[in-house]
């Protein structure tokens, strides 16, 4: 009993905890509402737009509350043992309390949330009424290689850029060439690991329209944080406009500087590792750049996609990204890069 007389100064303590509560309620309260305003945002698990995001924040919010209530008795028999230090209980109360509260209930409570997490595995691995849409995600270091299937079945390359209809339900399958990545859209659903030499299955299904962030949840190499894309939901008539526009071949905005740059992109070798589909730009390498002008980022969601921060890119990737694959091309004259870079943002 010795130890409980130590933790027991009723009056000393009462006062200190009013008073600490006073001048601690105000900075509890604002981090609070810091905490909350955190669940918003592109990337929050909790600001849900796909039925895989709902199932997960819904077993998270079951899980905080349960949390908080078994918290509460917690505390509340800590505070009981704390004040009644007079009362000695039975060695028969003692001996429940013990095997009840630290075997039993928890035991209880654990296989009641791993019954549920296995059955809610099951939901958001298999599609209710099969996938409408087939698309293939790469894991590349450290960009993100995307194939749509086409109406007759072949495939369209992009990057770095996943467009879905709202209310259809879509496969991804998941691959890497070289290291393990883990593909995951916090909003629309849970995330599942890219492993080499396998191929992994991911169903979402998006709720509402807007624009989403994706990122790479597996430490993954030098440039793992600098791994990410944006997702955009659209209306489906609107999604197949914008998939039968990236089908197309490029077409180049034709002016004076993007020839000039068309003829230096060419030149200086780039099509040996990026595809400009009509052109003879045909690499596999580094990401397709067909469309490129079209998308929201550059540099997998690390740059805005605009003029200068093309010409950086191009000049020093490993500047912005660490290790990039991709050698700097800082050798050529600001003028060349200015024609490169515009050439890119006219492909649309
Ligand atoms: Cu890819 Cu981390």
């Amino acid at each position: 009993m010795r130890h409980v007389n130590l933790m027991n100064q009723p009056s000393q303590s009462t006062r200190r905890g009013s008073c600490a509560f006073g001048r601690l309620g105000m900075p509890v309260l604002a981090a609070g509402v810091l905490i909350i305003s955190g669940c918003e945002g592109p990337q929050s698990a909790l600001a849900t737009a796909g039925t895989g995001a709902e199932r997960i924040a819904g077993l998270f919010w079951w899980m905080l509350a349960g949390a908080l209530i078994i918290w509460l008795i917690v505390m509340g028999i800590g505070l009981y043992a704390v004040r009644r230090r007079e009362r000695r209980f039975t060695a028969r109360a003692t001996h429940i309390l013990i095997v009840g509260g630290g075997v039993i209930f928890p035991t209880l409570v654990l296989a009641v949330l791993l019954g549920y997490g296995l059955h809610l595995l099951g939901e958001l691995r298999t599609p209710e009424a099969g996938s409408e849409l087939h698309i293939a995600v790469s894991g590349e270091q450290w960009w993100w290689r995307v194939r749509y299937s086409g109406p007759d079945g072949e495939a369209i390359e992009l990057a770095n850029e996943i467009r879905l209809p709202v209310g259809v339900t879509v496969e991804l399958r998941l691959t890497s060439p070289d290291v393990i990545h883990s593909f995951w859209i916090p909003a629309l659903g849970g995330k599942m690991d890219m492993i080499p030499g396998r191929e992994t299955r991911l169903v979402l299904e998006p709720t509402r329209t807007g624009v989403f962030r994706g990122a790479c949840a597996e430490y993954c190499g030098s440039s793992h944080a600098l791994m990410a894309f944006p997702v955009v939901v659209m209306e489906a008539a609107a999604f197949d406009d914008w998939l039968e526009g990236q089908r197309r071949p490029a077409v180049s905005s034709g002016n004076r500087l993007a020839r000039q740059g068309e003829d230096l992109f060419l030149m200086n070798g780039c099509g040996a590792c990026h595809s400009v589909r009509g052109t003879d730009a045909d690499g596999a390498l580094g990401p397709d750049l067909t469309h490129l002008g079209s998308r929201l980022s550059i540099g997998a969601a690390t740059l805005p996609n605009d003029i200068d921060a093309l010409v950086r890119w191009i000049a020093q990737p490993q500047a912005v990204k660490p290790e990039a694959r991709m050698p700097g091309f800082g050798m050529l004259d600001e003028t060349d890069l200015h024609a490169i870079a515009t050439y890119l943002k006219g492909l649309q």
